[in-house]
């Protein structure tokens, strides 16, 4: 018999359903299973003395063991699970599970070991549900104004944008590396006429970070399109589509967003605040923040919590993007303008999300900025897209785990990427 999702299941009508056992409840004369799949579960009621062959078959059967199900789905007014439960007329175990090797209250260490059972909870599912809602819906976005998507390579033979954090894989008899950006490859789609462009992809870093939002691979999520007049239009932009992906997450997931995770998704409003880095440093001392000469360069981790504090003070909003980096920390193919690179960061409740700007697109100007940062022959390949005409753009990079970890108040990175890639985790 076909089998049918437990969602669509319609009364009195015989049918197989498939899925997971979550719970087995054994008494005296029956045998109550909670079964649930992708969609949903419910109770397989078994009673011991019609079902002899069910009961045989269960035998040393626990739970997250696989079972197929035919029979029916009545109404019941005595079951909590949706007032509905499934009569069985005959059942059959298709994997039979050992006993777990994690509990629930496992940490989280322990769980990503096993991290397919981990998977398993409505919980971490939920996880995926939105954010493969999120994506979908920055996708739309952009796709609706004719945005095309690509797809750029991960294996590169020339470190990218400052070579500093990159992974070093042996390419036959030769060094290649793991894309830590597809940065230049975006550009050159710019070079290529694509105009408008973006790209979900794996990205790799090579960095000792052993915080709550960094990992060694993580999503990126990343946009750049032609003819803008400044990073203005970059900004506008982001805005435009995370308000558009946020709305949708909201109305699918918000309810029980709430009800799991107990934080509500805010839809921002248009603008988001901006603020100059050295506006935020004046702002964040009157909390008492220590400045120090390092701060000039860029922002620090605890200056990034209070940048949140501070938006929400003084403007009521969850974002705030921060300009006027100086050039030292900014990436060479920032445009300048009076020396002042015209990009920005943005931060969410916190934590750094985006970094985004308008790109040097003149192939002098970009190559004397390459040359003062000692980049030379490693970013040759680079600088020839700009030679042969190139219209003015721009764009930014998403970090998708770290939305996820924002979006549902989860304290931690390795809990929201499927698997979690860091200096001491490379399996399973
Ligand atoms: O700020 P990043 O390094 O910017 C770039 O890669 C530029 N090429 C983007 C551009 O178009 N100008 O990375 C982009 C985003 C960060 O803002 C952050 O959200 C995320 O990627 N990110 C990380 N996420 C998890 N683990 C890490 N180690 C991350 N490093 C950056
Ligand atoms: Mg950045």
């Amino acid at each position: 018999m076909n089998r049918v999702l437990i969602n669509e299941l319609e009364f009195n009508k015989p049918c197989t359903i498939k899925g997971w056992i979550e719970k087995i409840r054994d008494s005296k004369y029956m045998i109550f299973l909670v079964v649930k799949d992708i969609t949903g579960k419910i109770q397989v009621t078994i009673e011991k003395e019609k079902m002899p062959q069910i009961v045989e078959s269960l035998k040393g059967v626990i739970a997250h063991s696989v079972v197929s199900v035919t029979g029916t789905a009545v109404k019941s007014e005595y079951v909590k699970m949706g007032g509905q439960e499934f009569i069985p007329t005959s059942l059959e175990v298709l994997s039979v599970a050992e006993a777990l090797p994690i509990m629930d209250d496992a940490n989280i260490d322990n769980k990503l070991d096993y991290r397919w059972i981990d998977l398993r909870s409505d919980r971490n599912t939920l996880i995926f549900k939105v954010q493969s809602c999120f994506t979908n819906a920055m996708r739309e976005f952009l796709v609706k104004n004719n945005f095309i998507e690509i797809h750029t390579p991960k294996l590169i033979g020339a470190a990218s944008e400052s070579g500093a954090d990159v992974f070093e894989v042996k390419y036959f008899d030769r060094k290649a590396y793991l894309a830590q950006s597809p940065q230049f490859y975006k550009q050159m789609a710019m070079a290529a006429g694509f105009e408008r462009i973006f790209e979900s992809g794996p990205v790799f870093r090579a960095e000792q970070s052993y915080t709550n939002r960094h990992s060694t691979e993580f999503s990126g999520f990343d946009v750049e399109f032609s003819y803008i007049d400044s990073f203005e239009d970059v900004m506008n932009l982001e805005e435009d589509l995370l308000i558009y992906a946020l709305q949708k997450t909201k109305n699918e997931y918000g309810e029980i967003v709430k009800e799991v995770f107990g934080t509500e998704i805010v839809v921002p409003k248009k603008p988001f605040p901006r603020m100059t880095l050295k506006q935020v440093y004046s702002e964040i001392v009157k909390y008492g923040y220590q400045e120090t000469e390092e701060d000039k360069l860029d922002l620090s981790t605890e200056a990034e919590k209070l940048v949140y504090k501070l938006s929400m003070d003084k403007f009521g909003h969850e974002f705030m993007f921060i300009t006027d980096y100086p050039k030292d920390k900014r990436a060479f193919y920032h445009m300048r303008k009076n020396g002042v690179p015209q990009g920005y960061d943005l931060i969410w409740r916190g934590v750094e999300i985006t970094t985004g700007a308008q790109r040097e697109h003149r192939y002098d100007k970009l190559k004397a900025q390459a040359d003062e940062k000692g980049l030379g022959e490693d970013v040759k390949f680079y600088l020839d897209f700009f030679k042969y005409g190139c219209p003015p753009h721009g764009g930014f990079g998403l970090g998708l785990d770290r939305i996820t970890m924002l979006l549902l108040n989860i304290p931690t990175i390795k809990e929201v990427e499927f698997i979690f890639r860091g200096p001491n985790r490379i399996t399973p």
